[in-house]
């Protein structure tokens, strides 16, 4: 060969390895396990936009289902050897139907899993808790059913489940109280049966707590004595049956209390009022408390609900009822 033609061969295919190393460099490689759990969960779901995931790489950055924003999406995580695992799966409002696919617990990996707003049927089998790194579960108002697996505990580093507008049945599962790394739960709209667990206690990093629609045996609130971080506590018609306790006075970020729907007694403690000053929602509405409020009790920008009572207030020189009661939704606005 004439040096000049091997010079001109040379460049090319530096320029060529310039050009795609630019573009990501070598292809992506998909766990094997993960990659054949994936195209077996598009089959099932018949995800028209993962079509080509059967012939080409999961964790292939160019594929429809890798662009954020998607409502079918997936992220991977890859090491420098472009291995790679899928971290998070997302099939939100996809109306996919069907039963949940044994191969989704192949995805040991992931962190975060969305399948909310959909129509599954069944419930969630209890090799969920194979899913142990995960920190993130929503699977609210997704048509599953039948009782939460005690499998769930295993997840020790969740921080956020939603669960909320299921069919579930059964006892609210005494093994969530294992998962003390929440700092979010929902569930309501179900047909769970209380009481609410005494070990649930253990969960000190709860930001949001919202359980409601309990039916069965009684619950009562000393679980919640540690809870101080509670921004928002909603437990709406668990059958509460106890007093509202005075320690809720200490919960400094609590912005929003409701307790509607439930059998609790005695006397509204007005500190709870007082002293919590980001309180901005009182909902207490349809409980046998008793009390009375004086207007130093409420401050602007409360709005405080008790219809359905026999709490009284002390003066008529304001109105108290700052809202008026829509169904079973808070107050939550100011009455003009
Ligand atoms: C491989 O996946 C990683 C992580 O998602 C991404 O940053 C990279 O661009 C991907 N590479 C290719 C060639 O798709
Ligand atoms: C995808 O995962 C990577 C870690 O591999 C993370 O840095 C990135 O923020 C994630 N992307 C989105 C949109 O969550
Ligand atoms: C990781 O990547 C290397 C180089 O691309 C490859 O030889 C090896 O088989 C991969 N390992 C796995 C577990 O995929
Ligand atoms: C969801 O699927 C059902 C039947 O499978 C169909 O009747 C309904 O219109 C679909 N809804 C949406 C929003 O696509
Ligand atoms: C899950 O992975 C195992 C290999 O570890 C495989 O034998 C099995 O068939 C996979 N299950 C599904 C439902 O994909
Ligand atoms: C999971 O989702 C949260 C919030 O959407 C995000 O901050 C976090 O980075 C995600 N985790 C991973 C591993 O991508
Ligand atoms: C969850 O943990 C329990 C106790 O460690 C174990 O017996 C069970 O097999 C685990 N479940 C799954 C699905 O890994
Ligand atoms: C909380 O999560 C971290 C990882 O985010 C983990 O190291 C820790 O063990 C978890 N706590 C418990 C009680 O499992
Ligand atoms: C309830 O939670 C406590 C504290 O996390 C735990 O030790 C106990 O095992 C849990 N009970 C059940 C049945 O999981
Ligand atoms: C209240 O919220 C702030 C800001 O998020 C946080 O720094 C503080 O630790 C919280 N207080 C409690 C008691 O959790
Ligand atoms: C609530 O439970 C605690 C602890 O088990 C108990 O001491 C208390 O008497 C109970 N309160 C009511 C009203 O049942
Ligand atoms: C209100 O909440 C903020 C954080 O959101 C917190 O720093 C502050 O201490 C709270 N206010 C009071 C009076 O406790």
């Amino acid at each position: 060969m004439v040096p000049q033609i091997r010079f001109f061969i040379f460049l090319f295919a530096f320029v060529f390895s310039i050009i795609s190393s630019g573009r990501g460099g070598r292809l992506n490689n998909t766990n094997a396990i993960e990659k054949e759990a994936l195209r077996n969960i598009q089959k099932q779901w018949r995800i028209t936009t993962w079509e080509t995931l059967q012939s080409t790489d999961p964790c292939d950055r160019l594929k429809p289902w890798r662009r954020d924003g998607e409502n079918a999406w997936i992220n991977c995580s890859c090491n420098p050897n472009n291995n790679c695992s899928i971290i998070e799966l997302k099939v939100f409002e996809m109306n996919v139907s069907g039963r949940i696919p044994d191969a989704l617990f192949n995805l040991t990996n992931l962190v975060n899993l969305s399948l909310g707003t959909n129509r599954f049927s069944g419930g969630i089998p209890s090799t969920v808790g194979s899913l142990t790194l995960l920190e993130q579960l929503y699977i609210d108002s997704s048509g599953l059913s039948g009782p939460l697996p005690s499998d769930l505990a295993n997840m020790t580093s969740l921080k956020k489940l939603w669960a909320f507008d299921n069919d579930f049945t059964g006892n609210l599962p005494e093994s969530i109280g294992q998962l003390t790394n929440l700092t979010d739960l929902q569930i309501y709209g179900t047909s769970l049966e209380g009481p609410i667990p005494k070990n649930f206690s253990a969960l000190t990093k709860l930001e949001t707590l919202k359980l409601g629609d309990l039916s069965g045996a009684d619950s009562n609130l000393s679980f919640l004595e540690n809870m101080k971080s509670l921004f928002t506590l909603s437990l709406r018609n668990c059958q509460v049956a106890d007093e509202i306790p005075t320690f809720l006075r200490n919960f400094s970020n609590l912005t929003y209390l409701f307790l509607g729907n439930n059998a609790l007694s005695d006397l509204f403690p007005s500190e709870v009022l007082t002293e919590n000053k980001n309180l901005t929602t009182v909902d207490v509405s349809f409980n046998n408390i008793s009390g009375s409020l004086s207007s130093n009790d409420l401050r602007a920008g409360l709005s405080m609900n008790y219809i359905g009572t026999s709490m009284n207030r002390q003066s008529d020189s304001e109105p108290f009822l700052k809202c008026i009661e829509m169904e079973s939704s808070p107050c939550t606005s100011n009455y003009p």
